[in-house]
């Protein structure tokens, strides 16, 4: 994606070959900042402390952390310790465990001397893979987009509900929701997109906004509570969310308030659709409500908000009652039965087992890919 002209990626190696370089999406939408990660526990600190976020993105970021690690220590047990570090940042996004394990699978057998090398030829080539995949979802979705268009009068937009951000910056690229938009967008197919601001950290209001806005692509932020409203009236033609996992069955976890919205298109009938590549499907699980750990932020994310003062610096709000308590799931889990069709690489397959074992045998039946 480009960012005032230039083209950017999520993730990238420094010049020096052996840093990594983020974008600190902490600063968004207000101020464009990278940062440097030197260590495995700066790349574990990006993911907890959210410079970096969004599933396929926090595996990335976690591939390179285990890179970094190799440089400092790449006996068995430096490679041991900073997988376990890595694993312990977020709970819910499986791509970080599924990023994990295939940097382990790659690493475990070689002599420590030879891991570093193949640490980061198999970090970039997750971030390749997943520019691919992201890419891949696009195409697919694109299909769905071009069906509604068609029953439009000419110029009509196609109008389109998301939560969060599953955009590029929650991937290395492209994204997994906006991949189909900036697709269906750039070959002149007219869509408008209602973004949920997604509280408590707001990452519609700040990244989906802050990225359409850069690609030229109409949209409209809208406070959580408007989506159902606006069904009722027909002014929402499809909802496209991102995951962070999805169980064997179809069931999907995404940012806390997804399943109100799955909720609210079910009553409306408006097509509910999630994006995801197959590395977000965790196939061990069969019942998402009850297998899928949902983590739980700090309470501070509710009681305080950060936005742009009238004298043009950042600064932090506190707007809950002092005294009050506050919880913060940051994840919620809407069920198979909600969701009208999972798009992935290969295809939109029904939220189902045979589902995605049709679009996926090789993994279904336990394969590596
Ligand atoms: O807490 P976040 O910002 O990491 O949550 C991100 C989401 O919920 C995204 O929708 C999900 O990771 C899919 S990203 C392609």
């Amino acid at each position: 994606m480009k960012i005032g002209g230039v083209a950017y990626r999520t993730i990238w190696p420094a010049q020096d070959g052996w840093r990594v370089t983020v974008i600190d999406q902490t600063r968004l939408p207000f101020r464009f900042e990278t940062r440097t990660l030197e260590t495995a526990a700066q790349a574990a600190q990006a993911i907890t402390t959210m410079i970096v976020r969004g599933a396929p993105l926090i595996g990335a970021t976690a591939a390179y952390g285990v890179a970094l690690a190799m440089r400092e220590d790449a006996s068995d047990a430096g490679l041991e310790g900073a997988l376990a570090l890595l694993a312990a940042t977020r709970p819910t996004a499986v791509n970080l465990h599924w990023a994990l394990a295939r940097m382990r699978a790659r690493l475990a057998l070689l002599k420590p001397r030879a891991r570093a090398q193949a640490a980061y030829a198999e970090a970039a080539l997750i971030c390749d893979e997943d520019v691919a995949l992201c890419r891949a979802i696009g195409g697919h979705g694109l299909a769905p987009i071009r069906e509604i268009a068609a029953g439009k009068r000419a110029g009509e937009p196609v109008n389109i509900l998301t939560h969060c951000n599953a955009g590029w910056l929650a991937t290395v690229d492209w994204g997994t929701a906006l991949a189909p938009i900036y697709l269906a967008h750039d070959a002149g197919v007219p869509v408008h997109v209602w973004v949920d601001e997604t509280r408590p950290r707001n990452q519609g209001a700040a990244l989906t906004a802050y990225e359409l806005g850069a690609h030229g692509v109409p949209h409209t932020v809208i406070a959580d509570n408007a989506g159902g409203h606006l069904m009722q009236h027909g002014q929402v033609d499809m909802v496209i969310v991102g995951t962070d996992r999805t169980t064997a069955t179809g069931d999907v976890a995404n940012k806390i308030g997804t399943y109100l919205k799955a909720l609210a298109a079910h009553d409306n009938g408006v097509p509910f659709y999630v994006a995801l590549p197959s590395p977000t499907i965790d196939w061990r699980l069969s019942d998402g409500l009850k297998q899928i750990p949902i983590e739980e932020r700090p309470a501070r994310e509710v009681t305080h908000l950060q936005g742009l003062g009238a004298d043009g610096e950042v600064a932090t709000f506190r707007i809950v009652a002092p005294g009050s308590d506050a919880a913060n799931p940051a994840f919620d889990v809407t069920p198979a039965r909600l969701v009208t069709g999972l798009i992935t690489e290969r295809g939109v397959a029904p939220a189902s087992r045979a589902g995605l074992a049709t679009l996926f045998p090789e993994l279904a039946r336990g394969e590596a890919a």
